[in-house]
Protein backbone atom coordinates (compact mmCIF):
# COMPACT_ATOMS: atom_id res chain seq x y z
CA UNK A 1 0.00 0.00 0.00
CA UNK A 2 1.34 3.08 -0.71
CA UNK A 3 2.58 6.13 1.37
CA UNK A 4 2.01 8.82 -1.33
CA UNK A 5 -1.08 10.63 -0.92
CA UNK A 6 -2.26 9.95 -4.74
CA UNK A 7 -3.73 11.84 -7.58
CA UNK A 8 -4.10 10.83 -10.89
CA UNK A 9 -4.91 11.59 -14.80
CA UNK A 10 -6.50 8.13 -14.75
CA UNK A 11 -9.72 7.86 -12.31
CA UNK A 12 -10.08 4.47 -10.32
CA UNK A 13 -8.12 3.19 -7.04
CA UNK A 14 -4.90 1.51 -9.07
CA UNK A 15 -2.01 2.78 -11.29
CA UNK A 16 -2.84 1.91 -14.61
CA UNK A 17 0.90 0.79 -14.83
CA UNK A 18 4.49 0.88 -12.63
CA UNK A 19 6.82 2.93 -14.44
CA UNK A 20 10.64 2.18 -13.33
CA UNK A 21 12.78 4.09 -16.22
CA UNK A 22 12.29 5.83 -19.47
CA UNK A 23 14.51 6.00 -22.73
CA UNK A 24 13.57 8.26 -25.90
CA UNK A 25 10.11 8.14 -26.07
CA UNK A 26 9.47 4.87 -24.13
CA UNK A 27 8.18 4.14 -20.27
CA UNK A 28 9.85 0.77 -19.01
CA UNK A 29 8.03 -0.76 -16.56
CA UNK A 30 8.63 -2.84 -13.68
CA UNK A 31 7.66 -6.03 -15.46
CA UNK A 32 9.87 -5.53 -18.51
CA UNK A 33 7.57 -4.10 -20.89
CA UNK A 34 8.72 -0.90 -22.87
CA UNK A 35 5.22 1.21 -23.46
CA UNK A 36 5.23 4.48 -26.23
CA UNK A 37 4.65 7.56 -23.79
CA UNK A 38 2.20 9.29 -25.65
CA UNK A 39 0.85 11.93 -23.10
CA UNK A 40 3.86 13.95 -21.49
CA UNK A 41 3.36 17.52 -21.89
CA UNK A 42 6.66 17.67 -19.25
CA UNK A 43 9.00 15.76 -21.97
CA UNK A 44 9.46 17.20 -25.14
CA UNK A 45 12.48 15.53 -25.77
CA UNK A 46 11.47 12.35 -24.49
CA UNK A 47 13.59 10.58 -21.98
CA UNK A 48 17.01 10.95 -21.35
CA UNK A 49 18.32 13.27 -23.90
CA UNK A 50 22.04 13.74 -24.23
CA UNK A 51 22.31 17.39 -23.95
CA UNK A 52 19.83 16.90 -21.11
CA UNK A 53 21.92 14.56 -19.15
CA UNK A 54 24.97 16.26 -19.88
CA UNK A 55 23.31 19.61 -18.47
CA UNK A 56 22.13 18.50 -15.52
CA UNK A 57 25.75 16.43 -14.78
CA UNK A 58 27.17 19.90 -15.17
CA UNK A 59 24.48 21.48 -12.88
CA UNK A 60 25.39 19.77 -10.05
CA UNK A 61 28.38 22.13 -9.65
CA UNK A 62 26.21 25.39 -10.03
CA UNK A 63 26.26 27.28 -6.41
CA UNK A 64 23.44 26.91 -4.04
CA UNK A 65 22.00 30.50 -5.16
CA UNK A 66 18.12 31.74 -4.81
CA UNK A 67 16.79 34.22 -6.42
CA UNK A 68 17.31 36.76 -4.17
CA UNK A 69 20.93 37.15 -5.81
CA UNK A 70 22.73 38.05 -8.98
CA UNK A 71 23.50 34.96 -10.85
CA UNK A 72 24.74 35.55 -14.50
CA UNK A 73 23.88 32.12 -15.67
CA UNK A 74 20.38 33.18 -14.22
CA UNK A 75 20.83 36.39 -16.62
CA UNK A 76 21.84 34.24 -19.53
CA UNK A 77 18.63 32.06 -19.09
CA UNK A 78 16.32 35.03 -19.33
CA UNK A 79 18.82 36.17 -22.78
CA UNK A 80 18.50 32.88 -23.91
CA UNK A 81 14.69 32.72 -23.54
CA UNK A 82 14.27 36.11 -25.08
CA UNK A 83 16.82 35.43 -28.31
CA UNK A 84 16.00 32.68 -28.92
CA UNK A 85 12.44 31.39 -28.45
CA UNK A 86 11.00 35.15 -28.58
CA UNK A 87 13.56 36.30 -31.73
CA UNK A 88 10.45 36.67 -33.95
CA UNK A 89 8.90 38.94 -31.03
CA UNK A 90 12.05 40.91 -30.47
CA UNK A 91 8.88 44.17 -30.85
CA UNK A 92 6.79 42.67 -28.41
CA UNK A 93 9.19 40.88 -25.79
CA UNK A 94 10.25 43.26 -22.69
CA UNK A 95 11.31 41.08 -19.36
CA UNK A 96 10.84 37.69 -17.77
CA UNK A 97 10.82 36.12 -14.15
CA UNK A 98 11.08 32.44 -13.82
CA UNK A 99 8.99 30.35 -11.71
CA UNK A 100 8.64 27.16 -10.47
CA UNK A 101 5.90 25.75 -11.99
CA UNK A 102 3.05 26.95 -14.43
CA UNK A 103 0.65 26.96 -11.70
CA UNK A 104 2.86 29.22 -10.13
CA UNK A 105 3.42 31.40 -12.99
CA UNK A 106 -0.51 31.71 -13.83
CA UNK A 107 -1.43 32.12 -10.02
CA UNK A 108 1.60 35.16 -9.91
CA UNK A 109 0.89 36.53 -13.15
CA UNK A 110 -3.17 37.27 -12.14
CA UNK A 111 -2.06 38.88 -8.74
CA UNK A 112 0.10 41.01 -10.39
CA UNK A 113 -2.64 41.87 -13.03
CA UNK A 114 -5.02 42.73 -10.12
CA UNK A 115 -2.13 44.73 -8.60
CA UNK A 116 -1.74 46.55 -11.50
CA UNK A 117 -5.58 47.24 -12.60
CA UNK A 118 -6.64 47.56 -9.26
CA UNK A 119 -9.39 45.04 -10.24
CA UNK A 120 -10.58 42.03 -8.60
CA UNK A 121 -12.49 39.92 -10.82
CA UNK A 122 -11.13 37.36 -13.69
CA UNK A 123 -11.75 35.71 -16.91
CA UNK A 124 -11.15 32.74 -18.76
CA UNK A 125 -13.33 30.55 -21.02
CA UNK A 126 -15.01 27.71 -20.46
CA UNK A 127 -13.62 24.30 -19.98
CA UNK A 128 -10.24 25.73 -19.05
CA UNK A 129 -7.16 24.49 -17.16
CA UNK A 130 -4.92 26.83 -15.74
CA UNK A 131 -3.12 24.74 -12.92
CA UNK A 132 -3.70 23.52 -8.98
CA UNK A 133 -2.18 26.69 -7.19
CA UNK A 134 -4.13 29.72 -5.98
CA UNK A 135 -5.37 31.48 -8.59
CA UNK A 136 -4.19 29.45 -11.44
CA UNK A 137 -6.66 26.82 -9.42
CA UNK A 138 -9.64 29.77 -9.16
CA UNK A 139 -9.50 29.78 -12.62
CA UNK A 140 -9.57 26.48 -13.31
CA UNK A 141 -13.13 25.84 -14.46
CA UNK A 142 -13.44 21.91 -15.05
CA UNK A 143 -15.50 20.91 -12.59
CA UNK A 144 -13.23 17.24 -11.33
CA UNK A 145 -10.27 19.78 -11.07
CA UNK A 146 -11.75 21.96 -8.20
CA UNK A 147 -8.85 21.44 -5.92
CA UNK A 148 -11.14 20.51 -2.87
CA UNK A 149 -12.10 16.25 -1.96
CA UNK A 150 -14.10 14.42 -4.44
CA UNK A 151 -16.02 11.99 -1.87
CA UNK A 152 -15.71 8.43 -3.68
CA UNK A 153 -19.75 7.80 -2.66
CA UNK A 154 -20.81 11.26 -4.64
CA UNK A 155 -20.16 14.98 -4.23
CA UNK A 156 -17.36 16.93 -3.05
CA UNK A 157 -16.28 19.89 -0.67
CA UNK A 158 -14.85 22.16 -2.65
CA UNK A 159 -12.33 25.41 -1.92
CA UNK A 160 -14.27 28.95 -0.87
CA UNK A 161 -14.46 30.79 -3.44
CA UNK A 162 -11.17 33.16 -3.65
CA UNK A 163 -12.07 36.26 -6.68
CA UNK A 164 -14.98 36.13 -8.49
CA UNK A 165 -14.14 34.54 -12.24
CA UNK A 166 -15.86 35.66 -15.39
CA UNK A 167 -15.98 32.52 -18.06
CA UNK A 168 -16.36 33.82 -21.79
CA UNK A 169 -17.96 30.70 -24.61
CA UNK A 170 -14.75 28.85 -25.93
CA UNK A 171 -14.13 28.03 -29.49
CA UNK A 172 -15.88 25.34 -31.27
CA UNK A 173 -13.99 24.35 -33.41
CA UNK A 174 -13.59 20.58 -34.58
CA UNK A 175 -11.20 18.98 -37.31
CA UNK A 176 -13.67 15.73 -37.02
CA UNK A 177 -17.25 15.79 -35.51
CA UNK A 178 -19.79 18.14 -33.83
CA UNK A 179 -19.37 21.48 -33.45
CA UNK A 180 -21.99 22.95 -30.35
CA UNK A 181 -22.38 26.21 -32.20
CA UNK A 182 -22.63 27.45 -35.44
CA UNK A 183 -23.42 31.11 -34.79
CA UNK A 184 -20.95 33.83 -36.18
CA UNK A 185 -17.81 34.66 -33.62
CA UNK A 186 -19.22 38.01 -33.00
CA UNK A 187 -22.90 36.86 -32.00
CA UNK A 188 -21.70 34.36 -29.71
CA UNK A 189 -19.12 36.26 -28.22
CA UNK A 190 -21.37 39.10 -27.61
CA UNK A 191 -21.28 40.89 -24.64
CA UNK A 192 -17.47 39.99 -24.23
CA UNK A 193 -16.50 43.65 -23.69
CA UNK A 194 -19.12 44.29 -21.02
CA UNK A 195 -18.31 41.41 -19.27
CA UNK A 196 -14.31 42.22 -19.32
CA UNK A 197 -14.81 45.99 -18.04
CA UNK A 198 -14.39 44.92 -14.91
CA UNK A 199 -11.93 42.34 -14.90
CA UNK A 200 -8.50 42.73 -13.93
CA UNK A 201 -6.67 39.78 -16.38
CA UNK A 202 -8.22 37.79 -19.63
CA UNK A 203 -6.38 34.31 -19.27
CA UNK A 204 -6.41 32.12 -22.58
CA UNK A 205 -4.49 28.97 -23.30
CA UNK A 206 -5.13 26.77 -26.26
CA UNK A 207 -5.53 22.66 -25.30
CA UNK A 208 -7.22 22.07 -22.40
CA UNK A 209 -10.99 20.83 -22.06
CA UNK A 210 -9.27 19.37 -25.55
CA UNK A 211 -10.72 22.86 -27.25
CA UNK A 212 -7.85 24.24 -29.63
CA UNK A 213 -6.08 27.36 -30.98
CA UNK A 214 -8.69 30.09 -33.21
CA UNK A 215 -6.51 32.77 -34.81
CA UNK A 216 -10.01 34.50 -35.27
CA UNK A 217 -11.04 33.81 -31.23
CA UNK A 218 -7.74 34.48 -29.96
CA UNK A 219 -8.11 38.41 -31.80
CA UNK A 220 -11.66 38.69 -30.81
CA UNK A 221 -10.79 38.12 -26.94
CA UNK A 222 -7.55 39.92 -27.13
CA UNK A 223 -9.60 42.75 -28.89
CA UNK A 224 -12.25 42.99 -26.37
CA UNK A 225 -10.05 42.84 -23.15
CA UNK A 226 -7.93 45.90 -24.43
CA UNK A 227 -10.69 48.08 -25.10
CA UNK A 228 -12.15 46.98 -21.61
CA UNK A 229 -8.77 47.66 -20.28
CA UNK A 230 -8.39 43.97 -18.98
CA UNK A 231 -4.82 42.83 -19.60
CA UNK A 232 -4.54 39.80 -21.50
CA UNK A 233 -2.47 36.70 -20.25
CA UNK A 234 -1.42 34.09 -22.93
CA UNK A 235 -1.01 30.81 -21.04
CA UNK A 236 1.23 28.79 -23.21
CA UNK A 237 2.09 26.22 -20.27
CA UNK A 238 0.93 23.29 -22.56
CA UNK A 239 1.60 25.08 -26.15
CA UNK A 240 4.98 27.64 -25.86
CA UNK A 241 8.60 26.52 -26.98
CA UNK A 242 7.14 24.10 -29.56
CA UNK A 243 4.45 21.70 -29.21
CA UNK A 244 1.93 23.86 -31.06
CA UNK A 245 4.24 23.35 -33.92
CA UNK A 246 5.40 27.31 -33.37
CA UNK A 247 7.13 28.64 -30.72
CA UNK A 248 4.38 29.95 -29.35
CA UNK A 249 0.53 29.63 -30.17
CA UNK A 250 -0.31 33.26 -29.96
CA UNK A 251 2.02 33.77 -33.40
CA UNK A 252 -0.75 32.30 -35.23
CA UNK A 253 -2.89 35.53 -35.01
CA UNK A 254 -2.49 39.03 -35.05
CA UNK A 255 -2.75 39.94 -31.78
CA UNK A 256 0.19 40.26 -28.74
CA UNK A 257 -0.54 39.61 -25.25
CA UNK A 258 0.67 41.73 -22.61
CA UNK A 259 1.66 38.45 -20.62
CA UNK A 260 2.74 34.98 -21.54
CA UNK A 261 3.09 31.90 -19.07
CA UNK A 262 5.09 29.09 -19.54
CA UNK A 263 6.18 25.52 -17.96
CA UNK A 264 5.98 22.68 -18.47
CA UNK A 265 8.52 22.39 -22.03
CA UNK A 266 10.70 25.15 -20.99
CA UNK A 267 13.41 22.91 -18.88
CA UNK A 268 13.20 19.99 -21.38
CA UNK A 269 11.41 18.15 -18.82
CA UNK A 270 14.73 17.93 -16.67
CA UNK A 271 13.95 20.60 -14.20
CA UNK A 272 9.96 22.35 -13.00
CA UNK A 273 10.08 25.47 -13.96
CA UNK A 274 7.51 28.20 -15.18
CA UNK A 275 8.20 31.79 -16.21
CA UNK A 276 5.94 34.83 -16.46
CA UNK A 277 7.21 37.00 -19.85
CA UNK A 278 6.20 40.28 -19.60
CA UNK A 279 5.62 42.94 -23.06
CA UNK A 280 7.74 45.76 -24.02
CA UNK A 281 4.84 47.86 -22.53
CA UNK A 282 3.91 46.41 -19.32
CA UNK A 283 7.75 46.69 -18.49
CA UNK A 284 7.33 50.36 -19.31
CA UNK A 285 4.56 50.57 -16.62
CA UNK A 286 6.75 48.92 -13.95
CA UNK A 287 9.48 51.62 -14.25
CA UNK A 288 8.89 53.19 -11.00
CA UNK A 289 7.76 49.90 -9.47
CA UNK A 290 9.24 46.51 -8.13
CA UNK A 291 6.91 43.54 -8.16
CA UNK A 292 7.48 41.93 -4.48
CA UNK A 293 7.13 38.02 -5.23
CA UNK A 294 10.27 35.98 -4.20
CA UNK A 295 10.72 32.47 -3.70
CA UNK A 296 13.69 30.00 -2.25
CA UNK A 297 14.01 27.69 -5.19
CA UNK A 298 12.65 29.63 -8.36
CA UNK A 299 14.95 29.77 -11.09
CA UNK A 300 17.08 26.98 -9.14
CA UNK A 301 20.74 26.37 -10.36
CA UNK A 302 19.05 23.06 -11.76
CA UNK A 303 16.24 24.66 -13.29
CA UNK A 304 18.47 27.39 -15.12
CA UNK A 305 21.16 25.24 -16.49
CA UNK A 306 18.27 22.46 -17.83
CA UNK A 307 16.47 25.35 -19.56
CA UNK A 308 19.53 26.53 -21.68
CA UNK A 309 20.11 23.26 -22.32
CA UNK A 310 16.46 22.65 -24.08
CA UNK A 311 16.68 26.03 -25.61
CA UNK A 312 20.22 24.85 -27.40
CA UNK A 313 18.38 21.77 -28.21
CA UNK A 314 15.64 23.79 -30.26
CA UNK A 315 17.07 26.84 -31.33
CA UNK A 316 17.60 26.23 -34.95
CA UNK A 317 13.99 25.33 -34.85
CA UNK A 318 14.65 21.97 -36.97
CA UNK A 319 12.09 20.10 -33.96
CA UNK A 320 9.40 22.93 -33.88
CA UNK A 321 9.73 22.46 -38.07
CA UNK A 322 9.26 18.46 -37.80
CA UNK A 323 6.17 19.00 -34.70
CA UNK A 324 4.75 20.81 -37.47
CA UNK A 325 5.24 18.36 -40.53
CA UNK A 326 4.15 15.40 -37.79
CA UNK A 327 0.72 17.82 -37.16
CA UNK A 328 -0.39 16.55 -40.59
CA UNK A 329 0.30 13.26 -40.10
CA UNK A 330 -1.24 13.05 -36.79
CA UNK A 331 -4.41 14.80 -38.04
CA UNK A 332 -4.64 12.35 -40.70
CA UNK A 333 -4.38 9.44 -38.69
CA UNK A 334 -6.99 10.35 -36.20
CA UNK A 335 -9.38 11.43 -38.64
CA UNK A 336 -9.42 8.36 -40.43
CA UNK A 337 -9.61 6.31 -36.84
CA UNK A 338 -12.31 8.40 -35.58
CA UNK A 339 -14.13 7.56 -38.35
CA UNK A 340 -13.92 3.89 -37.92
CA UNK A 341 -15.21 3.77 -34.58
CA UNK A 342 -18.73 4.95 -33.60
CA UNK A 343 -17.84 6.32 -29.90
CA UNK A 344 -15.78 8.92 -31.05
CA UNK A 345 -17.56 12.09 -31.15
CA UNK A 346 -15.12 14.65 -31.78
CA UNK A 347 -11.20 14.79 -32.44
CA UNK A 348 -9.49 18.39 -32.44
CA UNK A 349 -5.85 19.83 -31.80
CA UNK A 350 -2.55 20.74 -33.34
CA UNK A 351 0.98 20.36 -33.33
CA UNK A 352 1.49 17.72 -31.35
CA UNK A 353 -1.26 17.99 -28.63
CA UNK A 354 -4.75 16.26 -29.92
CA UNK A 355 -7.82 15.18 -28.26
CA UNK A 356 -10.41 12.38 -29.04
CA UNK A 357 -13.41 13.07 -27.21
CA UNK A 358 -15.69 9.98 -27.01
CA UNK A 359 -19.53 10.20 -26.85
CA UNK A 360 -20.79 9.83 -23.05
CA UNK A 361 -22.10 11.70 -20.03
CA UNK A 362 -21.33 16.01 -20.63
CA UNK A 363 -18.18 17.22 -18.65
CA UNK A 364 -20.16 19.36 -17.27
CA UNK A 365 -21.56 16.97 -14.16
CA UNK A 366 -17.98 15.66 -13.67
CA UNK A 367 -16.52 15.85 -10.53
CA UNK A 368 -14.67 12.90 -9.88
CA UNK A 369 -16.81 11.42 -7.30
CA UNK A 370 -17.12 8.05 -8.07
CA UNK A 371 -14.33 5.05 -8.11
CA UNK A 372 -15.57 3.28 -10.78
CA UNK A 373 -13.06 4.19 -13.96
CA UNK A 374 -14.55 6.29 -16.80
CA UNK A 375 -14.90 5.01 -20.15
CA UNK A 376 -11.81 6.86 -21.46
CA UNK A 377 -9.75 5.30 -18.47
CA UNK A 378 -10.70 2.10 -19.76
CA UNK A 379 -9.72 2.73 -23.00
CA UNK A 380 -6.60 4.06 -22.01
CA UNK A 381 -5.95 0.79 -20.18
CA UNK A 382 -6.55 -1.42 -23.24
CA UNK A 383 -4.43 0.67 -25.12
CA UNK A 384 -1.57 -0.04 -23.17
CA UNK A 385 -2.29 -3.79 -24.65
CA UNK A 386 -0.87 -2.22 -27.87
CA UNK A 387 2.20 -0.63 -26.55
CA UNK A 388 1.11 2.77 -25.52
CA UNK A 389 0.02 4.39 -22.73
CA UNK A 390 -2.57 7.83 -23.58
CA UNK A 391 -3.23 10.25 -21.27
CA UNK A 392 -6.82 11.16 -20.44
CA UNK A 393 -6.88 15.05 -18.68
CA UNK A 394 -9.20 13.42 -16.15
CA UNK A 395 -12.12 13.90 -17.85
CA UNK A 396 -14.77 10.98 -17.85
CA UNK A 397 -14.78 11.20 -22.25
CA UNK A 398 -11.35 13.00 -23.06
CA UNK A 399 -7.86 11.17 -24.06
CA UNK A 400 -5.37 12.96 -24.95
CA UNK A 401 -1.98 12.23 -27.13
CA UNK A 402 1.02 14.37 -26.55
CA UNK A 403 4.37 12.66 -27.45
CA UNK A 404 7.85 14.00 -27.25
CA UNK A 405 8.83 15.86 -30.89
CA UNK A 406 12.04 13.01 -30.87
CA UNK A 407 8.91 10.42 -31.78
CA UNK A 408 9.27 8.80 -35.42
CA UNK A 409 7.00 8.15 -37.78
CA UNK A 410 6.55 4.16 -37.01
CA UNK A 411 6.18 4.95 -32.82
CA UNK A 412 3.69 7.27 -33.85
CA UNK A 413 1.84 4.74 -35.89
CA UNK A 414 2.02 1.95 -33.18
CA UNK A 415 1.12 4.92 -30.78
CA UNK A 416 -2.35 5.74 -32.83
CA UNK A 417 -2.68 1.78 -33.42
CA UNK A 418 -2.87 1.30 -29.55
CA UNK A 419 -5.63 4.19 -29.57
CA UNK A 420 -7.76 1.72 -32.50
CA UNK A 421 -7.14 -0.91 -30.45
CA UNK A 422 -8.17 1.14 -26.97
CA UNK A 423 -11.60 2.62 -28.80
CA UNK A 424 -12.68 -0.76 -29.71
CA UNK A 425 -13.81 -1.54 -25.88
CA UNK A 426 -16.09 2.17 -26.50
CA UNK A 427 -17.49 1.26 -29.33
CA UNK A 428 -18.56 -2.01 -27.87
CA UNK A 429 -20.02 0.00 -24.71
CA UNK A 430 -21.22 2.55 -27.11
CA UNK A 431 -23.53 0.25 -28.86
CA UNK A 432 -24.67 -1.64 -26.34
CA UNK A 433 -25.94 1.65 -24.85
CA UNK A 434 -27.52 2.69 -28.35
CA UNK A 435 -28.90 -0.96 -28.88
C1 LIG B 1 -2.84 25.25 -19.88
C2 LIG B 1 -2.17 24.91 -18.57
N1 LIG B 1 -1.80 25.90 -17.76
C3 LIG B 1 -1.19 25.66 -16.58
C4 LIG B 1 -0.94 24.38 -16.17
C5 LIG B 1 -0.27 24.13 -14.84
O1 LIG B 1 1.02 23.67 -15.00
P1 LIG B 1 1.72 22.80 -13.82
O2 LIG B 1 0.94 21.55 -13.70
O3 LIG B 1 3.09 22.58 -14.35
O4 LIG B 1 1.69 23.63 -12.61
C6 LIG B 1 -1.31 23.31 -16.98
C7 LIG B 1 -1.05 21.91 -16.55
O5 LIG B 1 -1.49 20.95 -17.13
C8 LIG B 1 -1.95 23.58 -18.21
O6 LIG B 1 -2.37 22.58 -18.99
Amino acid sequence: MSRLLQTGLNAGKDPLIKVIDGEGVYFVLADGRRLIDGSNTGGPLGHKHPVMVEAMKKAASNPVINEGWFWAEREAAAEDLIDIAFGEEKSWVGAVRFFLSGSEANDLALTFCQALTGRRELATRERAYHGMAGLARQMTVQPHWHGGLALQGGGSKPVPSQASVRILPAPVNAKYGGVSDNRPLAERMAGTEEILSSVAATIIDYTQGGIYYDSGYQDYVANAARKAGSLWIADEVVTGLGRSGRWFAFQGGETRPDIVTLGKCLAGGSAPAGAVVMSKDVVDQMKDKSWQTYSTFRAHPSAVSAIRAYLSVMADGQIIRRVKELETRMQQRLVEIARKHPSVARVDGFGLHWTIELHGPDWRHWYADTIEAPIASRVAAQAIEAGAVIGTSGEQTSLFLAPSFIISDDELDTLISALDHGLELADAEFERGAA
